[in-house]
């Protein structure tokens, strides 16, 4: 959701903030703005649209001073307007803000009858109006701030900034990320460290409820008591050379060929190739003796869950209950005692998701969280981390993350099997071995891409589109359709195969295309009836699969991309990258906004 950043230095602090919105982009772009002090007065500016509109405004009209904070916004509450658009305040205060203040209508009532004048409608105005409230009463920014907080609820992740107080900014964090930059003779706040990334590396991660006083010569910390605490500086090991686009004309691209690398590191921390062996990091739970797991994740993540879910109920044996963490957070559901609680996320911040962890911690889950952002909230409050090597994913629509949390995902399966006494030496290995094919099967993929453009042409001219699967493929089948979605924005579904004929078979006619996931193994037979069923109705196929399965299909499908043959077990990690190539092919044609899709955000940090 929304970026923050803010910077206290001594050098000109719009560019460095607009350096930083720009990394920040990624997280919502409806609006931007900047505010910095000049001769001690706020000045700001603020563009509807993205981050080009501001950009215009601060060739017009530029800003000077060295103090400032800045913001890129996910409208939540509030149309997309320049009045909407974040910095908000007053003459004296002027406030960044990433969340949802939930009691906003009582304070922004109390605060109106105290004779404080709102100029929108947005919920990060009260803010705003709640510090210039207090510090119009004499209060000291430290202690306007304080006195603020202690009276909001929700999630936030605030800078604010402060007339007259030039080399002072106070930032806070609850239910929403917020870190503090430590530079030469500057400092920095920001929503992740990858906005920071090309500033500094230091960076001190703030836990939730925390506050912090940041000027020039450092930053001091506070508890959500007032309580002064002491938090780390560690050095964070992004580059920014990571976050650039490498010569391709999107992330997504730049992502999408990435994958076969991510898979290999991600394989790399987790099997022993001398032995060919899965090796876990020490857990501090046994994976023999858990009796059940809940998998919970949003969106990709949650397919990838599925697919894990497949694994480690065929490899390991282990009875796993699924649900998406919006549901299950207000489902309540009655968790076996001692069970595993696995979470997967990219962000490690999606707040549905860390609402689930923190539902499952209160029933005495272990939780084992796969997260590609290991120093974020989700990391801190999990028994376990497995990471995944996918680097930082700027192209909102996910694609390498989804392909290393299957590869931790297939580590886990087997590690459990092993422990749980169900996978023998051998069989382990077999499983090994083609795990470790996958990163150069991945990039023979790319072969494809001909054939992939053909199936795009025809896709780009749907309206509507089913996507098809069954077993492991069905969520491969969803990943495909997802992805299609929100890069093209043409409608998709996806279905279990076997479960056309109960229903979406009376969508088929000539102008639904059907892309079915077809790999070779023991439910392609099935499969292959009920894509029989489809071209009886005059169904258009359009069918990934593998070598192998290619011939039988070609009499059947008017477009097959056919990529190598890999093991059945593996096959759903391989089958996922042509489904999100699709997508992409297909956004290119539309000409859609690929890297940030309209109405979407990464990181999704409020419910
Ligand atoms: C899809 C996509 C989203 C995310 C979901 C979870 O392309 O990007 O569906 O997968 O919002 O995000 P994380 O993994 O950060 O929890």
């Amino acid at each position: 959701m929304c970026g923050i950043v803010g910077v206290v230095g001594s050098n000109q602090a719009a560019p460095v903030i607009f350096g930083a919105l720009r990394r920040l982009e990624y997280r919502g772009y409806d609006s931007a703005g900047i505010a910095t002090l000049v001769d001690g007065r706020i000045e700001r500016r603020r563009a509807a649209g993205k981050l080009d509109h501001l950009a215009a405004l601060l060739d017009r009209m530029p800003l000077t001073g060295v103090t400032g904070i800045g913001h890129t916004r996910w409208a939540t509450h509030g149309a997309p307007t320049e009045n909407n658009a974040h910095p908000h305040g007053t003459a004296r205060v002027s406030v960044v803000h990433n969340g949802i203040i939930e009691n906003f209508e009582e304070l922004r009532r109390e605060l109106e009858a105290a004779g404080q004048v709102f100029t929108t409608e947005t919920d990060s105005e009260t803010i705003a109006q709640l510090v210039d409230f207090h510090l119009s009463r004499g209060l000291s920014p430290r202690d306007a701030a304080f006195a603020t907080l202690r009276r909001l609820e929700g999630a936030y992740a605030l800078a604010m900034l402060f007339a007259d107080h030039d080399g002072l900014l106070i930032g806070a964090r609850h239910g929403a990320p917020l870190v503090v930059g430590y530079g030469e003779h500057e400092m920095f706040l920001g929503s992740d460290s990858l906005a920071l990334a090309p500033l500094t590396r230091r960076i001190a991660y703030m836990d939730d409820g925390d506050w912090a006083v940041v000027t020039r010569e450092g930053a001091e910390f506070f508890d959500a008591s007032g309580e002064r605490v002491e938090r780390e500086i560690r050095t964070t090991a992004l580059i920014a050379g990571a976050v650039g686009k490498d010569g391709y004309r999107h992330y997504m691209e730049k992502e999408l060929h990435e994958h076969p690398v991510v898979i290999g590191q991600t394989l790399q921390r987790l099997i022993d190739p001398a032995t060919r062996r899965v090796v876990l990091p020490d857990l501090p739970f046994d994976l023999a003796s858990v009796p059940r797991a809940v998998v919970t994740a949003c969106g990709s993540a949650f397919y990838a869950g599925m697919i894990g879910r497949y694994w480690l109920e065929s490899v390991a044996h282990l009875p796993v209950d699924i649900d998406v963490a919006s549901e299950m957070r207000y489902r309540d559901p009655p968790l076996t005692p001692g069970g595993m609680g696995l979470l997967i996320s990219q962000s490690g911040e999606t707040a549905d998701t860390l609402a689930a962890l923190r539902g499952m911690r209160a029933q005495r889950q272990h939780i084992l969280s796969v997260l590609n952002v290991e120093q974020s909230t989700m990391a801190r409050e999990s028994d376990v981390v497995l990471g995944t090597a996918a680097g930082p994913e700027i192209s909102v629509a996910s694609t390498k993350a989804f392909t290393a949390q299957l590869s931790v995902l297939a580590c886990l399966a087997i590690a459990a099997g092993r422990q749980r006494g169900v996978l023998s030496s051998d069989q382990e290995q077999a499983l090994v071995a083609s795990l470790l094919d996958l990163p150069s099967r991945a990039g023979e993929v790319f072969d494809q891409s001909d054939a992939i453009r053909e199936m795009a042409a025809v896709i780009a001219g749907a309206r509507d589109v089913l996507y098809l699967g069954r077993g492991s493929s069905f969520p491969v089948a969803l990943e495909g359709a997802l992805k299609l979605k929100e890069v093209s924005y043409i409608h998709a579904e996806a279905y279990a195969a076997g479960e056309m004929k109960h229903g979406p078979i009376s969508l088929i006619d000539q102008t639904v295309p059907i892309v079915a996931t077809v790999p070779s193994g023991r439910l392609f037979e099935k499969t292959l009836s009920n894509l029989q069923e489809a071209r009886a109705r005059g169904g258009r196929l359009m069918v990934f699969t593998d070598t192998q399965g290619a011939e039988r299909l070609r009499g059947l499908a008017e477009i097959v991309v056919a990529i190598p043959t890999v093991d059945e077990f593996t096959a759903p990690v391989l089958q996922t990258i042509p489904v999100q190539m699709l997508a992409y092919e297909v956004a290119l044609l539309k000409g859609t906004d690929v890297d940030q899709p309209r109405n979407l955000a990464k990181s999704v940090t409020v419910e």
